[in-house]
């Protein structure tokens, strides 16, 4: 199983600034992670929470629920979070980070994010499609 985790403000998607996070909408996102899922032979598990200690815990958790590795898009805490950087590294299972968006084409402080460091690779700017790039990564190398 690949866990999918998206983090904060990205429950808005398909209505929050759509000129930089397009049209999709988290229902939809969640869809297309799951179809390729399938097109990869596994099984894809979505999950979103606008707090920070919800999403430590699922990356705490996500070995225990059977998870192979993790799609990670941690929105704005990418720039700022010690504690997910931690987590990701404390678990044994490779985190792909991905952002919609190319952040390192927008406001300085996005250029930076605390997370990637402890992740086994970054997509950004792709918007959905990232997710389907990184499913099929983990699906091949997990
Ligand atoms: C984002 C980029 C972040 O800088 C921003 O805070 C988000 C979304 C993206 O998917 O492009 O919330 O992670």
């Amino acid at each position: 199983m690949i866990l999918v985790l998206n983090g904060p403000n990205l429950n808005l998607l398909g209505r929050r600034e759509p000129e930089v996070y397009g049209q999709t909408t988290l229902a939809e996102l969640d869809d297309l992670c799951r179809h390729a899922g399938r097109d990869a032979g596994v099984e894809v598990t979505c999950r979103q929470s606008n707090h920070e200690g919800v999403l430590i815990d699922w990356l705490q958790g996500a070995v225990e629920d059977g998870a192979s590795g993790v799609v990670f898009n941690p929105g704005g805490l990418a720039h700022t979070s010690v504690a997910l950087r931690d987590a990701i590294a404390s678990i044994p299972v490779p985190v792909v980070e991905v952002h919609l968006s190319n952040v390192h084409a927008r406001e300085r402080f996005r250029h930076h994010s605390l997370t990637a460091a402890a992740c086994a690779g970054v997509v950004a700017g792709f918007g959905p499609a990232g997710y389907r790039l990184a499913i099929g990564y983990l699906a091949t190398a997990t």
